[in-house]
C-alpha cells in the first residue's frame, strides 16, 4: 500500500488499487456508521448485495418501519383527531421538511414545499412560470431528457393550445460529447432570445450523472427575460445546491433516490421568495394551499398561503411522508458537507479502479471533474452493455443498463463501502476480460 492517507478529501493520484488502500479508507470514514441505519438487500445465501443504484431507489433507513407505524398507530388511536394530536399533529406534517430540504437544496423554509410527485409538481410549476405572451413562448430544455420532463413540457403545451414542435427548444450536446457545455447552453438562451418564455432544465442529468452550471444558465435566462426553473431527481442529497443565491425561479424533485425516502414518496418543490411572496401569480389551487387561517372557513374565495406553501393542493399523504422524515433526520445528522466529501472520494476510487483494471473495456462518460459530477458513473461498454449488468447483477453488484450501451453505476455515501468499490471493478475487469 502507498502512503496510508488520514483522511477522505484525496486527490485521483492518491488512490491505489491494493485492497488493503479500500479497507483503510473505510477504517478513516467518518460516516461508516450510517450503513447500519439501512435496511440493505441480500441474496439467497444471505450475502449483502452491493447496492449501486441508490440513484434509482435508495435503500429503507432503518428508522421508517417505527416511523410509519407512528402514524398508524395515531391514526388508530386518534382518528380524524391524529390531525392535531399525536407526537406530529397531520396539519402541521409537511411543514417539519421545509427546513431539512432548505438546507440540502440552499432555499429558505417558506420557499420549499413537500407535495405531490414530481411529475405531477412539473406541471403545477409549469402552469405559473409557463405564461407565454405574444412572442414569448418557448421553452427551452436539455436534448435527451427524462423522458417525464420531455412528455410534462410537451403534453402541457399541447393543453394550453401551443404545438410543441414550434416552441420547444433543445439543447444537445456537442457531435460526439455525452456533456453539454455551459456555453452551449448560454448561447442558445441568448439566440431565442425574446421569444424564450422558460428554461426548465434537469439540474443533473439523469444519463451522464453531470451537474450543470445552474447559476450561469439562470443568468443566461433572466438576461433575456425568460424564467428558469429545475428538475432535481437526481441532484437532490446527492450534490450542494444553493438555489435562493443562483436566483433560480423554481425546482422540483423526487425523494425515493439519494432521500431514500421510499418508492412514490412525498416529493417537494422551491419557489424562489420573490414568486412565493407574490400571491398575485397564477397557479392551480386547492384547499391545502389555502393559507391555514382562511382554510376552514368554508369561503369560495382562494387565498393563497405565503411561500411555496400557496402551491399545495391537497392534504398530504401521512403514510408516504414520515419516510421522508426518516429520511431527512439522517441527513440532519450526518450532515450534506460531510456527504459530499466521501461521495467525491467514493466515485472518484470507482473512476480511478476502472481506469486502473478495465480501460480498454470501458470509458465513463461522466465529467472526470468531480465538481461537475454525482456519485453516479456512467460506464459506456461497447457490445453487450445489457449483459454486463445482468452478470454483475448474478454476482450481488446491483447497478442498472440505460440504453444503448450504459452501465450506471451509483456509489451512496450513506451506506456504500470502499471495499465495495474495489470489488464492484474486479468484478466488472473480470466480466469484461473473459
Ligand atoms: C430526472 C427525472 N425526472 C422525472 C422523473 C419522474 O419522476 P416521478 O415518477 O417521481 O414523477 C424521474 C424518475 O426517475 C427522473 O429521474
Amino acid at each position: 500500500m502507498t502512503t496510508a492517507p488520514a483522511s477522505l478529501d484525496l486527490s485521483f493520484r492518491e488512490f491505489s488499487a491494493d485492497a488493503g488502500f479500500a479497507a483503510h479508507l473505510d477504517s478513516i470514514d467518518p460516516l461508516a456508521r450510517f450503513r447500519d441505519r439501512f435496511e440493505l438487500p441480500s441474496d439467497a445465501a444471505g450475502t449483502t448485495i452491493t447496492y449501486l443504484v441508490g440513484n434509482s431507489l435508495g435503500p429503507m433507513p432503518r428508522a421508517t418501519r417505527d416511523l410509519v407505524m407512528q402514524e398508524l398507530d395515531a391514526w388508530g388511536t386518534h382518528a380524524s383527531q391524529a390531525r392535531f394530536k399525536g407526537a406530529h399533529p397531520w396539519v402541521h406534517y409537511h411543514e417539519m421538511f421545509r427546513e431539512p430540504l432548505g438546507k440540502l437544496v440552499g432555499g429558505a423554509p417558506e420557499e420549499i414545499v413537500a407535495m405531490n410527485g414530481l411529475s405531477v409538481n412539473l406541471h403545477l410549476l409549469l402552469a405559473s412560470f409557463w405564461r407565454p405572451e405574444g412572442k414569448r413562448t418557448r421553452i427551452l430544455m436539455e436534448a435527451g431528457a427524462f423522458p417525464s420532463d420531455t412528455y410534462a413540457i410537451e403534453s402541457h403545451m399541447r393543453v394550453r393550445g401551443f404545438d410543441p414542435a414550434q416552441h420547444v427548444v433543445k439543447v444537445a450536446p456537442r457531435n460526439g460529447e455525452s456533456c453539454f457545455t455551459t456555453q452551449d447552453f448560454v448561447q442558445a438562451i441568448e439566440r431565442e432570445g425574446d421569444a424564450l418564455a422558460l428554461v426548465l432544465v434537469g439540474g443533473l442529468n439523469y444519463f451522464t450523472a453531470q451537474v450543470l452550471d445552474m447559476q450561469s444558465i439562470t443568468a443566461a435566462a433572466h438576461k433575456t427575460g425568460a424564467f428558469c426553473g429545475f428538475d432535481l431527481a437526481h441532484a437532490i442529497g446527492n450534490v450542494p445546491m444553493h438555489l435562493h443565491d443562483w436566483n433560480c425561479d423554481f425546482a422540483a424533485w423526487c425523494s425515493y433516490k439519494y432521500l431514500n425516502a421510499g418508492p412514490g414518496s412525498l416529493a417537494g418543490c422551491f419557489v424562489h421568495a420573490r414568486h412565493a411572496h407574490d400571491l398575485q401569480r397564477p397557479r392551480f389551487a386547492g384547499w391545502w394551499g389555502n393559507d391555514i387561517s382562511e382554510r376552514m372557513r368554508m369561503l369560495d374565495t382562494f387565498v393563497p398561503a405565503v411561500g411555496a406553501d400557496g402551491w399545495q393542493l391537497t392534504n398530504p399523504p401521512i403514510l408516504s411522508s414520515a419516510p421522508l422524515k426518516a429520511s431527512l433526520d439522517l441527513f440532519d445528522e450526518a450532515g450534506l458537507p460531510a456527504l459530499r466529501q466521501k461521495s467525491k472520494a467514493l466515485t472518484g476510487y470507482m473512476e480511478f479502479m476502472l481506469r486502473t483494471l478495465a480501460q480498454d473495456r470501458c470509458s465513463v462518460i461522466t465529467p472526470a471533474d468531480a465538481g461537475s459530477r454525482g456519485c453516479q458513473l456512467s460506464i459506456r461498454i461497447p457490445g453487450d452493455a445489457r449483459g454486463v449488468a445482468a452478470k454483475l447483477h448474478e454476482r450481488g453488484f446491483w447497478c442498472d443498463f440505460r440504453e444503448p450501451d450504459v452501465v450506471r453505476a451509483s456509489p451512496a455515501p450513506f451506506f456504500n463501502t470502499f471495499a465495495e468499490v474495489h470489488a464492484f471493478a474486479q468484478a466488472l475487469a473480470g466480466i469484461l476480460h473473459a
